[in-house]
């Protein structure tokens, strides 16, 4: 399973990039607007920095609207994934956009019909977001176990991203389910390092290499005479 970075932070971007697990980039107007920059300026600053796809989300709610936005955003680099919003209009845009090339993340899936939908129309991607139907009393998992199905059924190509992951479980259960990618706020991506056994263990490692004793020096070799 790939795993994205949910964030438009760029220092959060270039931080998990060095850990070596970060597949891809997933930002949504909420996190652009935290950053305070505007936002085509720092999307290319994005897409030129991850090695993979990056998603940037349409807030147009027509589908010329969204047509005319996405492509202007597609045009920024060829890592470019456009967001729309899982709604009629945003599906109508989104099949145009697949018979154009531009690839697409429908992004706000809250029911396993949308994410059918959504792979008909030719999206390339599909953003189910678990942590908020989890909120809802919805359990957001089953929903992707019943995409994951639906889409084996019939042979859609269509990838799920599973999104709004709030804590490790959700990226553990991504991965049973088959999902194809989970996209994670760094906070989690750091806690997938963590277990309190695995520190307990270094520092006993650490307290009984500190009993071994030194090496000792090897005696420095005396110069030649030359007699
Ligand atoms: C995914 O692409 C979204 O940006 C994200 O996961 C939204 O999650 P939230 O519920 O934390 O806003």
């Amino acid at each position: 399973m790939k795993l994205f970075l949910d964030t438009a932070d760029m220092s959060q971007i270039r931080e998990a990039i060095r850990w070596g697990i970060v597949d891809g980039v997933t930002t949504n107007p909420a996190l652009v607007s935290r950053t305070g920059r505007p936002a085509e300026e720092l999307y290319a600053e994005i897409c030129a920095t991850v090695p993979g796809p990056v998603s940037l989300e349409c807030v147009s709610m027509d589908a010329d609207g969204i047509v005319a936005e996405a492509r202007r955003l597609a045009a920024i680099s060829g890592n470019a994934v456009i967001k729309v919003p899982a709604m009629r209009e945003g599906l109508v845009a989104v099949k145009r956009l697949a018979e154009e090339g531009i690839k697409t993340n429908v992004t706000l899936i809250c029911s396993t019909m949308q994410a059918f939908l959504a792979a008909k129309v030719g999206a390339t991607y599909v953003s189910p977001f678990v942590g908020r139907l989890d909120l809802m009393g919805q359990e957001g998992m089953e929903t992707i176990r019943q995409i994951k199905t639906i889409y084996d059924n019939y042979r859609f190509t269509t990838e799920i991203i599973v999104a709004s992951a709030r804590h490790p479980k959700h990226v553990l259960e991504s991965a049973l389910a088959g999902a194809h990618i989970c996209t994670i706020p760094i906070d989690v991506m750091e806690l997938l390092y963590q277990h309190p056994m695995t520190d307990v263990g270094i520092q006993q490692f650490l307290a009984a290499w500190a009993k071994v004793p030194q090496e000792r020096k090897p005696a420095p070799v005396a110069p030649a005479t030359g007699a």
